[in-house]
């Protein structure tokens, strides 16, 4: 056995994130850990990283047992962790970001910047990331950060290696690079603790497999003798079925229009309209321009030339306080820049979106507050210790669903939701389209962008697809991932070819 964790215990405040997680992982092992969000799946692997105390329990490491009183006292045992929320040094650029804290000195201390480089280049090559050594991190998606935290993780020789969610915003082919360097660090017996809320996942890369739930390990065994049903059994506690079904409502009137948008390079000549009560999945490849998209109808990027009529008005949207004002609301995937204040509490961050309805006179008013927040945090399961704990403090999965809730009380009449699900768990996930769902019966018009092909097909109307800034088909309910792909990859012979 590499690691042993043994009862482990961990309270912040009144919150038990942990009462007996537990858990072994031996060398040229991969081992899963799964649990709905809020589980503790983040909490224990910190304690292993060195960024959290435990309070009880031991850890064993190698068969010895360790306190591990920071993350650089973990380094130096050969622990190392790829984040589920980026903690990259925003300024600096991506080598910076892999080195940082290991820089190569020269004689006299000074840091071999140039050596750092190309260093980096050769590891973005070795790996085909989309990625450069020298871009600056703050611009990167969600997904670059991603990667830019998995090679900071592998870069450096350590026995064990954590996964916190490595692929919840990648694509696929970005997805199959990460597998393939787990089976390498697996073959070079390394230990590997893979964390995901990707079904699909769990036999791609698991060996073996712990449950967590409220904090306690329920289940621990070999992949090889486990339904996934049984491990979804495992994780809520209850039967939960991992296929959403829809029921199609006929769609209302014309609530969204948009005709010839351009945004130089990035978006061309885009043309679609939404209906009240649909549902329209948004589907193509990273980088194809579903977030362009999103971000320009929201007002975040300029556009160059288009029209956008909101029921049947022409529209200007120029800023987000003018999508706000139309009607359009934005969940984002990237909920740490701009989907949440991590630094408020929960119940200020879901009442800022609607300071309007809950503040007559400009004040805002407790009471209304919380009722809202009561409201949404029982629609969505959001697990909260209260409404002031700060929403940099909750679980990603749950911070999600803030980012949901917020918007849901401010109540828009256009969603564009861009992966809505990612990094909620197999029981949320379900709750999330109910929710979707009832936007829609009340006569919202919705658009989902999803990278995740099965609940696109089950959740969506019909499907958008995009490739290289353009609109390049449109399918009905009924149609396969084959069908998307095709969209998403191959040139179309559609009116956009001049
Ligand atoms: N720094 C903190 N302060 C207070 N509470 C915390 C802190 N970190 C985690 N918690 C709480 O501990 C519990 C477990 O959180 P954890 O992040 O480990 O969940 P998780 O299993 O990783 O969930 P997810 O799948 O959503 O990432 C949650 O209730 C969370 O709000
Ligand atoms: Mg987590």
């Amino acid at each position: 056995m590499l690691l042993s964790l043994e009862g482990i215990q961990k309270r912040f405040g009144g919150v038990t994130a942990l009462a007996d997680g537990n858990l072994g992982v031996a060398t040229g092992e991969v081992h899963l850990l799964l649990g709905e969000n809020g589980a503790g799946k983040s909490t224990l692997m910190k304690i292993v990283a060195g960024m959290h105390n435990r309070d009880g329990g031991r850890m064993l490491w190698n068969g010895q047992e360790v306190w591990l009183r920071s993350p650089a006292e973990a380094a130096a045992i050969g622990v190392a962790m790829v984040h589920q929320e980026s903690l990259l040094a925003p300024h600096l650029t991506v080598a910076e970001n892999i080195f940082l804290g290991r820089e190569e000195r020269r004689p006299f201390g000074w840091v071999n910047r140039r050596r750092m480089a190309e260093r980096a280049a050769r590891l973005i090559e070795e790996h085909r990331f989309p990625l450069q050594a020298d871009w600056r991190v703050d611009r990167l998606s969600p997904a670059g950060k991603q990667l830019v935290e998995i090679c900071r993780a592998i870069q450096h020789g350590s026995s064990l290696l954590i996964f916190d969610e490595p692929t919840s915003s990648l694509s696929d082919a970005e997805t199959e690079e990460v597998f393939r360097i787990v089976r390498a660090l697996r073959d070079r017996k390394m230990g590997v603790i893979y964390i995901t809320h990707r079904l699909e996942e769990l036999r791609a890369v698991g060996a073996r497999v712990t449950v967590l739930r409220d904090g306690r390990t329920v289940h621990t065994g070999p992949m090889g003798e486990i339904s996934t049903d049984a491990i979804i059994h495992h994780m809520v506690g209850r039967e939960v079925s991992s296929v959403y079904q829809r029921e199609p409502l006929p769609p209302g009137a014309e609530r969204l229009r948009v005709e010839k948008l351009n945004r130089g390079g990035v978006l061309t000549d885009i043309g679609f309209s939404l209906h009240a009560g649909e549902i329209v999945g948004l589907g193509g490849l990273v980088g194809a321009g579903r977030t362009e998209l999103c971000r320009a109808l929201f007002g975040i990027d300029p556009i160059d030339s288009g029209t956008v009529h909101v029921d049947g008005r022409p529209v200007t949207i120029r800023s987000p306080r003018e999508a706000v004002a139309a009607g359009i609301a934005l969940v984002t995937e990237d909920r740490q820049r701009t989907g949440l204040a991590l630094r408020l509490p929960v119940s200020q961050n879901v009442a800022l979106a609607n300071v309007v309805a809950i503040s007559p006179r400009g004040v805002l008013r407790q009471r209304l507050e919380s009722t809202a927040v009561d409201q949404y945090t029982a629609k969505l399961r959001i697990k909260l210790a209260s409404p002031r704990q700060l929403a940099g403090r909750l679980s990603g999965g749950n911070q999600q669903k803030v980012v949901i809730a917020k918007w849901l009380f401010r109540g828009a009449g256009i969603f564009l939701f861009d992966e809505p699900t990612r990094g909620i768990d197999v029981g949320a996930k379900a709750e999330v389209f109910e929710v979707m769902d009832s936007l829609a019966r009340s006569g919202a018009a919705i658009l989902m962008v999803s990278s995740e092909l099965p609940e696109l097909l089950q959740v969506a109307d019909r499907i958008l697809v995009m490739r290289g800034g353009r609109i390049t088909g449109e399918l009905s309910r009924g149609a396969t991932q084959q069908d998307v792909m095709r969209y998403a990859t191959v040139a179309s012979q559609g009116p956009d070819t001049p």
